[in-house]
């Protein structure tokens, strides 16, 4: 198996690079963002409870998210390996998720941490609010209150990681297709150690 997070602030093309790696390495994509849109969509009470918190840019209750990620592990025991886009997001996420794969004898192989200037994702998610409909990209408030989230909470999952010298960053500037290259390389060389 092949554990990989995605790591990196709002914005920072996570979603764009994981559909491509996923395909490339036929990992499962584990987005928690994408799963609690699901939930807000089919109006489920977990939905319920998490879109007044995306909505203001806030993370979304630890015991939340690592029960999903708990059912998805579960679900897919036939995995390659997974990706994880969007999560952990905390130390507590970090530390359950490290957990919940020792429980099946796996381990987080690498962590890709995407570097975007701060001014380069406030355009990005501007750009895509025009057209996404996603209520945390429509105005540049939400999407500050987003970073300094990442700032605050999330910039301590790669510290987390770090102590096992398990993250590399990869700069997330650039076309689409380098900044893929780039990470593609970064996990040749993690599968070949
Ligand atoms: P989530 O869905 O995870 O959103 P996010 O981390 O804010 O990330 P985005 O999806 O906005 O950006 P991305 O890095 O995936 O970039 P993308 O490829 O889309 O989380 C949303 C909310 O859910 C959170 O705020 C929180 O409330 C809650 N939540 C989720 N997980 C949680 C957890 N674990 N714990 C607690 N709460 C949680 O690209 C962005 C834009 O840039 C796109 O338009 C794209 O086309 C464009 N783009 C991509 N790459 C490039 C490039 N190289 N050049 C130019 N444009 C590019």
């Amino acid at each position: 198996m092949f554990n990989l997070i995605l790591f990196g602030p709002p914005g920072s093309g996570k979603g764009t690079q994981s559909e491509r790696l996923i395909a490339l390495y036929g990992l499962k994509h584990l987005s928690t963002g994408d799963i609690l849109r699901a939930e807000i969509a089919n109006k489920t009470s977990l939905g319920l409870e998490a879109k007044s918190l995306m909505d203001r840019g806030e993370l979304v209750p630890d015991e939340v998210v690592i029960g999903m990620i708990r059912s998805a592990l579960d679900n897919n025991p036939q995995a390659k390996g997974f990706l994880f886009d969007g999560f952990p997001r905390t130390k507590a996420q970090s530390e359950a998720l490290d957990k919940l794969l020792a429980q099946r004898n796996e381990a987080i192989n690498v962590v890709l941490a995407l570097e975007v200037s701060e001014e380069e994702l406030i355009k990005r998610l501007l750009n895509r609010g025009l057209t996404s409909g996603r209520t945390d990209d429509v105005n540049e408030g939400i999407i500050r209150a987003r970073i300094t989230e990442y700032h605050n909470k999330t910039s301590a999952v790669a510290d987390h990681y770090r102590v096992f010298d398990k993250v590399v960053g990869v700069k997330g500037e650039g076309s689409v297709d380098e900044i893929f290259s780039a990470l593609c390389e970064e996990i040749e060389k993690r599968k070949a150690a």
